[in-house]
């Protein structure tokens, strides 16, 4: 979708429909002289919120849909069940562009930059489609152009320049996310990210398996090594930012396939451990986004990516590996591998000098279990960068929730024979994995999120959320002074 702007009086336009709310809808209908055909029209419409009708006209303007918006202000995520139900509807039409016209709404506490971001960011989640796979699929929407009408374009420009970035950013995590495992493996995370590279102050690296081993990466290699698929340290470097400013990290779960390994999974729903990589593609989509919108900052985006596999050569429960930190962790679970090509990931974070670093992953299965779908855990040792990281997903709506990180929790890791074990049992799953990987963060502001919950979905509506790249963008988007 291609989001724009436009201004000048709503009747000038030339559009094959304008989308806004009863009461605007009404007063254009009087300046092109067709409030007959829109009383009509509307006449058992009751302006509700989230109805909507659509009334065709003669002239310029062939389409008017009304959408209800009722007459009190809204609250954010009032305005964001409008946005998503007039996106819904929108794109059922036979239309190539829209215009928006809801700057006139009021909601609590908010500009119309925030509206814009709101109403672009639905139609971006409405409009994806992954058909990549199913020729039987129906014909996806026709439109590609949202324009959104305002009478004072000036405080909206840099909005819509971020909603264009965040809109690719979606897709290519959404896209990364869905791609079957047969497909979306170690090295195919790697050659879609080298086209991130096409940009000029980006570069694409990976460590290959020999050299994660000279680096003494014996965690990663752990689970790795039972796939036939080579596992990646996929290292990418945007350069947006002033030469010496330290850089953000984001490093990010990418686990192409989760098995559990020897520690095997039941086999109920276990296609669904294709979204395992789904923190690798949150990161590599918010790093889009970035590059898109030529955010003045530096970032280095690490993605540990390997498959999860039973093999002959696979790690058994009970062996001990050295990981790059040099702690020992003796594997009693070889499910619990997300951790494991974490703690390695970030021991090499920490080799780039970070102002922060954030680590996304689908870590646990507890986590789901803690907040369900509409919550990230979000754990970190710093309190500032929580409390933005938490701004930033109220902000968009894509939310998380603070969980603790207290060394209380640490003693569940203990192993007789290791530093560290990889499991910490039942209680409090999702705490002790951020836990296990908190001792491998040390001297930086870091934050860890849990995205089991949030990035995918299961059953009917089964596929790729693309969460959460809207609260990451947000939040790199504000560290570069961007609203
Ligand atoms: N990838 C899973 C977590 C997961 C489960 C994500 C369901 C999304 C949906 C992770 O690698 C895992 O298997 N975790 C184990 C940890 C346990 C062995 C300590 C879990 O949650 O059961
Ligand atoms: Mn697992
Ligand atoms: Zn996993």
């Amino acid at each position: 979708m291609k989001y724009s702007l436009t201004d000048g009086a709503l009747q000038d336009h030339n559009s094959p429909c304008v989308v806004t709310t009863l009461k605007a809808a009404r007063k254009l209908a009087r300046s092109i002289g067709v409030s007959a055909e829109v009383t009509r029209a509307s006449q058992d419409f009751k302006d509700t919120p989230y109805q909507s009708v659509c009334v065709n006209l003669p002239g310029k303007i062939p389409r008017l849909l009304i959408v209800g918006a009722g007459d009190a202000t809204l609250d954010a995520d009032g305005f964001r069940k409008l946005a998503s139900a007039a996106a819904k509807r929108v794109l059922e039409l036979p239309i190539k562009s829209v215009v928006y016209a809801f700057d006139h709404v009021k909601v609590t506490g908010k500009k119309s930059d925030w509206k814009i971001s709101t109403l672009a960011h639905a139609m971006t989640n409405a409009a994806y489609r992954y058909g990549k796979h199913k020729p039987s699929a129906p014909t996806p929407p026709s439109l590609t152009t949202t324009r959104f009408h305002l009478h004072n374009k000036t405080n909206a420009k840099s909005a819509v320049r971020m909603a264009n970035a965040l809109d690719k950013g979606m897709h290519l995590a959404r896209d990364l996310g869905n791609e079957p495992p047969n497909i979306c493996h170690p090295a195919y995370l790697l050659k879609e990210t080298r086209k991130l590279a096409k940009a000029t102050n980006v570069t694409v690296t990976s460590l290959t398996e020999k050299k994660m081993a000279e680096l003494g990466m014996g965690a990663f290699l752990a689970v790795s090594q039972g796939s036939d698929a080579p596992g990646h340290m996929i290292i990418v470097r945007y350069n947006g930012g002033k030469k010496n400013t330290a850089p953000h990290c984001l490093v990010g779960k990418g686990i192409t396939f989760d098995t559990g390994g020897i520690s095997l999974k039941p086999p109920a729903a276990m296609d669904e451990m294709k979204y395992d990589m789904c923190g690798a593609a949150a990161v590599l989509g918010a790093t889009k986004a970035v590059i898109e919108a030529k955010l003045p900052i530096n970032l280095v985006t690490i993605v540990a990516a390997a498959e999860n596999m039973p093999s002959g050569g696979a790690t058994r429960p009970g062996d001990i590996v050295t990981s790059a930190s040099g702690k020992t962790v003796e594997i009693l679970n070889t499910d619990a591998e997300g951790r494991l090509v974490l703690c390695d990931a970030l021991t090499h974070a920490q080799t780039f000098k970070p102002q922060s670093i954030i680590d996304v992953a689908t870590l646990t299965g507890a986590c789901i279990i803690a907040l369900g779908s509409h919550a990230s855990a979000l754990y970190s040792n710093d309190d500032k960068l929580a409390d933005q990281i938490l701004d930033a997903g109220q902000m968009t709506g894509d939310k998380a929730w603070r969980m603790p990180l207290w060394d209380e929790y640490q003693t569940a890791l203990r192993s007789n024979f290791a530093d560290v074990a990889n499991i910490g049992g039942r209680a409090a799953g999702s705490v002790t994995a951020a836990c296990f990987l908190a001792r491998f963060v040390d001297g930086v502001k870091w934050a860890h999120m849990d995205v089991a919950g949030s990035a995918f979905m299961g059953g009917s509506r089964k596929g790729s959320t693309g969460r959460p790249v809207p609260l990451l963008f947000a939040y790199l988007c504000s560290e570069s002074g961007i609203a």
